[in-house]
């Protein structure tokens, strides 16, 4: 009988998916684990493999007591939670799960950016609470046709935003860190496409490269008629500058997938009346679960077969 290969698993994924991976492999699971210094001290020499997300810690200290990793296979997009200058230094190899949720992210991205401009959790108050008996007609909302949408970020969710806009009529630009060869005209900053937007939406990466990239200057020049839309990671945005901007109305409106600090709320961010709201759900569908974590077990499987690995990032 051959034995089945050591993983470490540090973030449980859908079940259907444990149960995979319970076949073809020995699991070590965290989550399961009363211990978790003793479950990583007893099994982490073991284990050649991770299996974990991006939100899950995976510092020097894990990394130590995993001295013959050799892939973590991560079923996110953002792995900031990670170690990545160590991760390279020992040549460890990182998989992630962006190609799986392109297409839910920028649904996402679109349907914040519609409900925000149309007043949809206003109006659905309005409709519960009695008050279009009371006041009549709701307040008049801007199309969506017409306007500028500033994409800070080109990648394939960036992409894949601009795509879906301007099937509705919206007109794109953009800021990248390098310009693409794209059909869209790049600002040479993000402070200028935001004077240039009506409404911004961030899709950058996290990590200290981005911090506060969205910062008091360009909140302002987005203004009071602006819409700022989040959909990567809430370190990107300063968020006390938004808050504070949002309340004296110097810029319009915030519709955010994602927060400075999750799940717990700042009490000054939640009360605001111009904000959309959503619990950091963007890959948040069955489908896009399934096919994170399928692709979790293929890069396993390929990793263990010798083969290339489907969805390498390059650290
Ligand atoms: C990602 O995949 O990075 C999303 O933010 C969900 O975690």
């Amino acid at each position: 009988m051959t034995t089945k290969p050591d993983v470490m698993v540090l973030y449980e994924q859908r079940p259907k998916a444990m149960a995979q991976l319970e076949q073809a492999y020995t699991l070590h699971r965290w989550d399961k684990a009363a211990d978790k210094a003793a479950l990583l001290a007893e099994h982490g020499a073991k284990c050649r493999t991770v299996v974990t997300n991006g939100h899950a810690p995976l510092n020097k200290a894990m990394l130590d007591a995993l001295p013959n990793l050799k892939l973590v296979a991560c079923s996110s997009a953002g792995f900031e939670a990670f170690d990545i200058g160590i991760m390279a230094e020992r040549g460890i190899a990182l998989t992630n799960t962006s190609a799986a949720l392109l297409d839910d992210v920028a649904d996402t991205a679109i349907m914040l950016l519609l409900a925000a401009r149309r007043g949809l959790v206003a109006a659905d108050a309005y409709v519960r609470s009695g008050d279009w008996v009371k006041h009549g007609m709701f307040p008049l909302q801007r199309s969506l046709k017409g306007s500028r949408l500033g994409i800070v970020g080109l990648g394939s969710i960036g992409t894949a935003i601009a795509h879906r806009a301007q099937a509705m009529g919206v007109q794109i630009s953009y800021w990248n860190r390098s310009p693409k060869k794209a059909e869209w005209p790049h600002s040479p900053d993000v402070k200028t496409l935001a004077e240039q937007s009506d409404h911004l939406v961030v899709t950058v990466a996290g990590g200290p490269g981005t911090r506060a990239l969205i910062s008091r200057e360009v909140i302002e020049a987005l203004g009071p008629e602006g819409l700022l839309i989040n959909i990567s990671r809430g370190s990107v945005v300063d968020q006390d500058a938004m808050i504070a901007a949002l309340r004296d109305g110097r810029l319009g409106h915030a519709a955010l997938d994602v927060y400075a600090q999750e799940p717990t709320q700042e009490p000054s961010l939640v009360s605001l009346p111009n904000v959309t709201l959503y619990p950091h759900h963007a890959s948040g569908t069955v489908e896009t679960r399934d096919a994170m974590a399928q692709l979790v077990i293929d890069n396993l499987a390929a990793f263990y077969a010798g083969k290339p690995l489907l969805t390498a990032v390059k650290l």
